[in-house]
């Protein structure tokens, strides 16, 4: 059998296109690498042309598509001496956090809003080893406070905001180019605190552009650390679209909202961290914001478990919720290539999972082989 490197990591993959140095010490759990599927029953359901691929990054070791980002700022907080990383979290965060800290030999600092994070997410926090607090409001109030603590303590911020972060989640876009052998025409994204969709834009333009060289002036995305820089664009990028839930919608509002509220806890956030850049995105890339209800998006979630065998989180759903709404009204065209991110793995909120479950509700049946057989028959007929 022909022999295929060990695959160690989207670092050591994408080396040439991220800042690290040949000496740089890798914090990495083999993240990367996720499976692009291609719908097969949902699209017939549309009655339009179109092709949907999902992009599942819940297959991220720690079930994220945050491993991607936080691989780069762990390994760049132990290359600059941390000891200790911090982030406000509404549950991925701060899994990964705790994770990539626990590699590395650190400590984690979680802030994550009490009772509103999903069960799975908290275990791995907690099982990690971070030191969680449990604050008494939202994500953008830990947010704040994340920004304040670490003016005053020796600990560097891993949420979005740190640059790194989002040079990581930019390898995601590289993926996507080189299994489709072009950009898809259309990429749709649940948008939270808008660092993912940033991140894709910044890998999309960067793939694309004619100048595969380093470059030193700053591309007004990423404060210099990308390759980007404004270069020609040779290659096709997509319209980035980015759907939020309709209960935490600032992009929709045209203003922070100071209450979200939504199933889709993960995006439950109402000040987001990259506004300014989101904003650029949807205009430079000719895509759009929209919003999907709660029940929308607990339907998408459905469809693609049951229909494809796919089982993502709630918030991740909000991205086929929003191409599915699209593509039937024909905003997104007949003929288009789509990609939705699906961020996170439904495992992360089984309580979710089985509550939508109440109209195939489970039999209890004795341990005996004729109600079994009842059962099974009464189930077929
Ligand atoms: N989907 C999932 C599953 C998420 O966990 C997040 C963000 C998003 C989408 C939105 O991504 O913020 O880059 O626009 N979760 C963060 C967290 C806020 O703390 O885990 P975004």
């Amino acid at each position: 059998m022909p022999f295929r490197p060990r695959y160690t990591g989207l670092i050591d993959k994408y080396r040439d296109r991220l800042p690290v140095h040949d000496d740089t010490r890798v914090i990495s759990l083999g993240e990367g690498n996720t499976p692009l599927i291609r719908l097969n029953n949902i699209p017939r359901e549309t009655g339009k042309a179109v092709d949907i691929y999902v992009k599942y990054e819940g297959l991220n070791p720690t079930g994220s598509f945050k491993d991607r980002g936080m691989t780069m700022a762990v390994t760049k907080a132990v290359e600059e001496g941390s000891r200790a990383v911090i982030c406000a979290s509404t549950g991925n965060t701060s899994a990964s956090a705790a994770a990539y800290a626990a590699r590395a030999g650190i400590t984690a600092f979680v802030l994550i809003p009490e009772g509103k994070i999903a069960l799975g997410k908290l275990a791995q926090a907690m099982i990690h080893g971070a030191v969680v607090l449990q604050i008494r409001g939202n994500f953008d109030a830990g947010m704040q406070l994340v920004k304040e603590v670490a003016e005053h303590a020796p600990v560097t911020i891993v949420n979005s905001i740190n640059p790194y972060r989002l040079q990581g989640q930019k390898t995601a876009a590289f993926e996507i180019i080189e299994e489709l052998g072009r950009a898809p025409d259309y990429h749709c994204l649940p948008v939270g605190n808008a660092g993912n969709i940033t991140a894709h834009w910044i890998g999309y333009c960067e793939y694309s552009s004619a100048s595969g060289d380093h470059v030193t002036e700053a591309c007004s995305f990423c404060q210099g650390h990308c390759m980007y820089a404004g270069g020609a664009i040779v290659g096709n990028r997509p319209k980035m679209i980015g759907y939020q839930a309709a209960g935490a919608a600032p992009f929709m509002r045209g203003a922070m909202v100071d209450n979200p509220e939504t199933v889709a806890t993960a995006i439950r956030i109402g000040h987001p961290q990259s506004w300014d850049y989101a904003w650029k995105v949807k205009q430079e890339s000719g895509g759009w914001f929209d919003e999907c209800s709660d029940e929308e998006i607990l339907a998408a979630q459905k469809l693609l478990s049951g229909k494809e065998g796919i089982f993502c989180e709630p918030a991740s759903a909000t991205s086929l919720a929003g191409a599915l709404r699209d593509i039937k009204s024909g905003r997104i065209p007949e003929g288009s290539s789509i990609v939705c991110t699906l961020t996170g793995h439904g495992l992360k909120d089984p309580d979710t999972a089985i509550k939508q479950c109440t109209a195939q509700p489970m039999l209890t049946v004795d341990a005996e082989l004729e109600p079994v057989r009842a059962a099974i028959v009464g189930a077929l007929s």
